[in-house]
């Protein structure tokens, strides 16, 4: 039964059981409530707010280019600002990923990702192809819509769509926390967890599997989890050996906010499409992309139909592109990938105070996208029951303290496991961080108090 706390009016909100603050406007790494109070973004929306909020360069940006043209339709006209934003996303992304289809979002993003690839092995093997499966893992998540729910593997989200979905294999995730070969070390679960792609494609039959996904860093769903460079150069090899695209999701992990350009950077591999979103517009136009590399591209739109048979009415709107752009750019000149890189490693020390609360069971990630894990027991890593709320009371208790903090639940076992993610604007300062951390750490202490 809903709590109907949220505020009566025409909105259809998410969430009935929640309180809405109402916020009048943000400025750099801070909310301000209508009732005056300030909050710290220390998630940055969902990874989203990267260049922190408020910027004027931006507002003159969409001001300027909303007067000069706004829309067109990019299965008809083409503008300079589209290009130029496409250009300036493959200069940061490795290899040869340099063909940009844009839509508007990162379920958007991952869609378009695997109509690509089932367009690929058509274009190239003929319209008898077997080719159809997208491998994915549990503890993933790869965004809401349909196809992209069927690759996700958080079974809270999908629980109740479940008969609608596309049956995509899954298999487990390197999350090493709570691995299930009873690995010691990050490396043994990253090799593990490798041998479960080549054995699951083993299983369907390479001949049925079109592509892989994976998240470089998980968000959402296992939040800060990461693998051991291993991991992905043996998922590389495995996807070659096999014919399978490697498709890696950096919708939260791209655009500087694991201290890298993207989360794959860490690893050194090359994907056949790199999915993003969120810190590509860094929340000042709804904007992401799908991007494929050299081989894809050719194989359907140079050697091929030449039609990708997919597209959006605002994918690649001019508008969006420009702000992109714009915030692409003062990612770069602002330094604030490198930022996230030092402010990360100095938020990561100083989170190691948190151990001390008994409920606190894991730290983990990279730069500025780190998890953290409750449990009843470090010893056993049990988790909480359900019923104890533990990520609802984490929240409030942060939220009272003025930081904002992104919950999630069901880690462990699809129903059990609460967590938080911080991913605080990339733009922090090691002051900031200092602030972050002393009202993070009051809002555990307090948590920690009333739930032992
Ligand atoms: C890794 C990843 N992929 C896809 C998505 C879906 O993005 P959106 O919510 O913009 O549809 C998300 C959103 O959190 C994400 O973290």
């Amino acid at each position: 039964m809903s709590l109907n706390k949220a505020p009566k009016n025409n909105v259809f909100y998410r969430n009935q059981n929640w309180i809405y603050p109402r916020i009048a406007y943000g400025k750099g790494i801070y909310l301000y409530g209508e009732d005056g109070k300030k909050y710290i973004d220390a998630c940055s929306g969902s990874a989203v707010a990267n260049i922190g909020h408020g910027n004027e360069e931006v507002a003159r940006c969409y001001e300027e280019q909303v007067k000069r043209i706004a829309f067109t339709h990019l299965s008809r006209w083409t503008v300079d600002v589209i290009e130029k934003c496409a250009e300036k996303i493959s200069e940061w992304t490795p290899g040869d990923l340099n063909h940009v289809h844009f839509v508007s979002g990162g379920s958007e993003a991952t869609e378009a990702a695997i109509k690509m690839a089932r367009q690929y092995f058509i274009e190239r093997d003929g319209k008898n192809t077997t080719k159809w499966k997208v491998i994915s893992k549990w503890n993933s998540y790869h965004g809401a819509t349909l196809g992209a729910l069927s690759m996700t593997g958080d079974t809270p989200r999908r629980k109740i769509y479940d008969p609608m979905l596309l049956a995509f294999p899954k298999i487990p995730q390197f999350y090493h926390y709570r691995n299930p070969w009873g690995c010691k070390t990050l490396e043994e679960t990253s090799i593990k967890a490798a041998q479960a792609l080549e054995e699951e494609i083993l299983r369907q039959g390479p001949e049925n599997v079109a592509a892989f996904i994976t998240e470089p860093v998980v968000g959402s769903a296992a939040p800060g989890a990461h693998p051991e460079k291993i991991y992905f150069e043996m998922v590389r090899e495995i996807c070659k050996k096999y014919d399978v695209l490697l498709i890696v999701d950096e919708v939260m992990s791209g655009f500087g906010r694991t201290g890298m350009k993207f989360g794959v950077d860490y690893f050194g591999v090359v994907p056949d499409i790199m999915t993003v979103a969120k810190g590509m517009s860094c929340g000042y136009t709804p904007i992401g992309a799908a991007i494929a590399n050299g081989e894809v591209f050719e194989t359907i739109m140079v050697k091929g139909s030449g039609n990708f048979v997919h597209g959006h009415t605002y994918g690649g709107n001019p508008l969006s592109c420009a702000v992109a752009l714009c915030v692409i750019n003062i990612l770069e000149r602002e330094g604030y990938v490198e930022n996230a890189a030092k402010q990360g490693e100095y938020l990561m020390q100083k989170l190691q105070g948190l151990y001390k609360y008994p409920i606190v069971g894991d730290i983990r990630g990279k730069g500025l996208m780190i998890g953290v894990e409750f449990v009843k027991d470090r010893e056993t890593k049990e988790p909480f029951d359900v019923s104890e709320n533990i990520k609802g009371k984490v929240t409030i208790n942060c939220l009272e303290e003025g930081v904002v903090v992104y919950p999630g639940g069901g880690s462990v076992d699809g129903v059990r496991g609460d967590h938080f993610l911080l991913a605080p604007p990339l733009n922090i300062t090691k002051e900031e961080v200092d602030e972050l951390y002393e009202k993070l750490e009051r809002g555990i202490k307090k948590t920690c108090e009333q739930v032992l």
